[in-house]
């Protein structure tokens, strides 16, 4: 199986790359210009071809025109109180990933030599996060959260003495994509400065620091809302909060600041009105979408980002040949593969983990997570979790299949069947209504309707174990732990308690009996009886009682 892989400098090398950063798309501004010159435009790719939050491996190898950075700030901290959560804020996921998997991704993306997070509020959860999910990520607490100056303090109060580039960014963007970053960083080396902010042109810039101009255009300073004149809060160019910033002067202002504001605490804004005081380099980098700049602080905002970014990956798919018949009833997580050719249809939730081959067809109404499927894959109206899938292989509709369920090439799992712990071998069918679970199936078997792996017994789970090319007829209960060897037939409604040896048909099941005239000798002039001496059968009263209904009427059509 050979997955896809979307952007011109992503090598097709195998089900590993999924859509990741493409280092090379973007040009580097060499805009060299003295202080204060706005840099706008700067080369900033429109996306497209690039990731939207893929799983950035393998990490391609160090770019040589992508200065080297420092340090990345990802600042965690807050208290997210709008979220009206138990859960700290950065842990709410968009697209399959928590909002700081987003950040720390995008942030490892640049290989900074330290990435370090701010935590604080929540700080135990999001911790534990970062350990088990980002064991590279560097963790600074920030007991107790006297503002963005003060987080970056916290984060370098052990880097005393920070080299070359620190990058600040926030843990609750998830657009923000490595690029823009690495746009971020290099023209911010080109330019030489001792601080680079990255800005964004926004419709409704409430809420959000000012970029304030002078009259040649030039940055004069940044200004918090809270804090601004009716005049500067009219500016739609904002401060996205993320900056470039020169290690040894960021280091140098962070004791400098105080907390003389509206707000009572130390902005890491005023590090950039005091570099513009003592006469250093200051520029601006504006973001090509602004929604990389765009924060989660409520759950509308939340459902948001998730829309626009699902809008991304769905869009980075159909540029790389996969037919999404409904983008917006399909959700894509971040990190997943499709091969070309592959169809999505409405309605259908591909979840992180996932690597779907080429020419396959999904849904609709089907989810699949942390599921891999091979080419050419059918997977109908089902819902499938931690399953493998194999090529040729054809799922529902209606089917469940759970963790570790593997389907072998061109295997099926048909409707209402459901699947755990399961080896189906190659071409073998389960067509329809059955229960498989902890059993091992050999190739070309055929498990018939209604058949059931009675795997646990309250206590334990046992295996069973289906041959090649054997033969289980309908409604057959398998007692595990069984085995039903290779060419072994089973009768149809067998309860199959014993090895069956190959070749064998086991027929596990009382024998039927007739009783002759039963029906004319206790049912006497029922429409049966009628019926049975080929009478004609009107009803008469005395044969609608209950138990004449119950023995078998079926008034459906
Ligand atoms: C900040 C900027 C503002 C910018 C906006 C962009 C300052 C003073 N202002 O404002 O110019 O337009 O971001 O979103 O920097 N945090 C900590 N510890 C703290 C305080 C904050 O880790 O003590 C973290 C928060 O978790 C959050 C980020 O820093 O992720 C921004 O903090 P927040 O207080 O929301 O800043 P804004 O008021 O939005
Ligand atoms: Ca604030």
């Amino acid at each position: 199986m050979v997955a896809h892989s979307p952007g011109p400098a992503a090598p097709r090398t195998g089900a590993s790359i999924a859509i990741g950063p493409d280092r090379h798309s973007c040009p580097g501004s060499r805009s060299g210009r003295r202080r204060s010159v706005r840099t706008r435009r700067a080369g900033l790719p429109t996306g497209g071809t690039s990731n939207a939050g893929g799983p950035r491996v393998p990490t391609p190898p160090a770019d040589p025109t992508n200065p080297r950075v420092g340090t990345v700030v990802v600042l965690a901290a807050g208290a997210g109180t709008r979220m009206r959560s138990r859960i700290p804020k950065v842990l709410h996921p968009v697209a399959g990933r928590p909002l700081l998997w987003h950040a720390v991704t995008a942030a490892a993306a640049l290989q900074p030599d330290d990435l370090v997070a701010v935590v604080g509020h929540g700080r135990e959860q999001v911790s534990a996060y970062l350990t088990g999910e980002h064991p590279g990520v560097r963790i600074a607490v920030q007991e107790v959260q006297l503002g963005t100056g003060h987080a970056v303090a916290s984060a370098l109060q052990d880097v005393p003495d920070p080299s070359g580039t620190v990058l600040v960014t926030y843990g609750d963007t998830p657009l923000l994509r490595p690029e823009t970053l690495q746009a971020l960083v290099r023209d911010h080396a080109a330019g030489g400065r001792a601080v680079t902010v990255l800005t964004a042109e926004v419709a409704d810039p409430t809420g959000y620091g000012r970029i304030v101009r002078d009259a040649d255009g030039a940055f004069a300073a940044i200004v918090e809302h809270r804090d601004a004149t009716v005049e500067q809060r009219a500016v739609r160019e904002i401060n996205s909060g993320v900056y470039a910033f020169d290690g040894p002067t960021l280091a140098r202002l962070l004791p400098q600041l105080t907390a003389a504001n509206a707000q009572g605490e130390r902005y890491l804004t005023d590090v950039i009105g005091l570099a513009v005081a003592e006469g250093a380099a200051v520029g601006t980098v504006s973001a090509e979408d602004p929604q990389d700049t765009e924060g989660v602080n409520d759950r509308v905002q939340l459902a948001a980002m998730s829309r626009a970014l699902n809008d991304r990956i769905v869009r980075e798919h159909q540029l790389a040949g996969v037919t999404v018949l409904d983008p917006a009833t399909t959700w894509i997580h971040s990190g997943v593969t499709i091969g070309a050719d592959t169809v999505i249809r409405p309605g259908s939730s591909i979840e992180a983990g996932t690597v779907i081959g080429e020419g396959c067809d999904i849904g609709p109404d089907t989810t699949l997570s942390a599921c891999v499927v091979g080419d050419g894959a059918t997977v109908l109206r089902s819902h499938c979790s931690g399953a493998h899938i194999g090529p040729d292989a054809t799922v529902g509709p209606f089917t469940f299949l759970r963790p570790d369920a593997r389907l072998l090439e061109g295997a099926k799992a048909g409707a209402y069947v459901e699947i755990k712990k399961s080896t189906i071998g190659a071409g073998s069918k389960v067509p329809h209504l059955s229960y498989v679970g902890d059993a091992t199936v050999g190739t070309g078997a055929n498990i018939g309707a209604g058949t059931i792996t009675a795997n646990y017994d309250g206590v334990g789970k046992y295996a069973t174990t289906i041959g090649d090319h054997a033969f289980v007829g309908t409604n057959t209960t398998l007692i595990a732990p069984v085995t039903v060897a290779d060419g072994a037939f089973v009768a149809a409604g067998s309860t199959i308690t014993d090895d069956v040896p190959p070749g064998d048909l086991a027929v596990a099941r009382g024998r039927q009996r007739n009783v002759d005239g039963w029906v004319t000798d206790r049912r006497p002039d029922s429409p049966a009886a009628r019926a049975a001496a080929g009478q004609p059968t009107a009803p008469s009263p005395e044969v609608t009682t209950p138990e004449v209904t119950a023995a078998g009427e079926d008034h459906r059509p």
